[in-house]
């Protein structure tokens, strides 16, 4: 584990070890960032108080690689609950309190002579600050202090995420259906409510549906057929549910 005042980002740090530098299992943590990375390109705000760490792990078994992200989620949001925190799964790992997004994890896989050789699994938790919100369409940010008027200690947090992430890294190979589960229990309830799915080059609505397999969202389409999002962010669209029932299939 390599522990720093100041890093750009966790994860670039790891990023730009030589091969071989970085085994997996390699931490990086950082009590601040001045370049904190985050999803869809944007900037990680990282300001002293918070958790930032990055792990390099190793490359996901080809049968599931879709499950990580949210095996990583649910990781974070277990060992959150330690500290009584209750908090839910936006697909695919925003950690949310409420409406508000308490935690961001961020996986980055590198290639070599075209195999998987590197992922990197950066986590950010807002423990005593609360970032601004810069993106007027990225989830409206809350902070452990400001929700629930205690922060935890930093140290005490990274242990116990890692702890989690071990646990449910190895899940993945042997256990899909425990983490699918564990995911699914874990989850926002907006199941069978619009949203709308975002990515760099497109934005389109859909009813949630549900989880397929492999970890992706299901969702049906306004001429009734149903799609699965592999990649993108999802907002909710504040209309009523489209139709009753709350258990997502699958
Ligand atoms: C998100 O946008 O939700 C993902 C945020 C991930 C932030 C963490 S902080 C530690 C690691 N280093 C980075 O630069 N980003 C990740």
């Amino acid at each position: 584990m390599h522990c720093f005042e100041e890093l750009e980002s966790t994860s670039a740090w790891l990023r730009s070890r030589e091969r071989g530098a970085t085994p997996a299992w390699t931490v990086a943590w950082a009590a601040t960032q001045t370049r904190g990375r985050g999803r869809q390109g944007r900037t990680w705000q990282s300001p002293r108080g918070n958790l930032y760490l990055s792990v390099s792990l190793p490359a996901p078994s080809a049968s599931a690689p879709g499950l990580l992200p949210l095996a990583a989620g649910v990781a974070v949001a277990q060992a959150l609950a330690g500290w009584g925190v209750p908090a839910r799964l936006k697909w695919p790992n925003d950690v949310l309190l409420g409406d508000r997004k308490l935690a961001g994890i961020l996986i980055e896989a590198s290639s070599y002579g075209g195999a998987l050789e590197q992922v990197i699994l950066g986590i950010g938790v807002n423990l005593s600050v609360t970032p601004r919100l810069e993106d007027p369409g990225a989830q409206a940010p809350t902070s452990m202090e400001e929700s629930l008027g205690r922060a935890p200690d930093v140290a005490s947090v990274g242990a116990a995420v890692l702890k989690q992430v071990v646990q449910w890294h190895a899940r993945l190979a042997d256990q899909p259906a425990a983490v699918r589960a564990a995911w699914r229990s874990l989850s926002a309830d907006w199941w069978d409510e619009a949203v709308e799915i975002r990515t760099p080059a497109h934005a389109w609505e859909g009813v949630l549906r549900g989880l397929s397999d492999e970890g992706g969202l299901l969702v049906e389409l306004p001429d009734g057929r149903l799609t699965t999002v592999t990649a993108g962010e999802v907002l909710r669209l504040r209309r009523a549910p489209v139709s009753s029932g709350g258990n997502p299939p699958g």
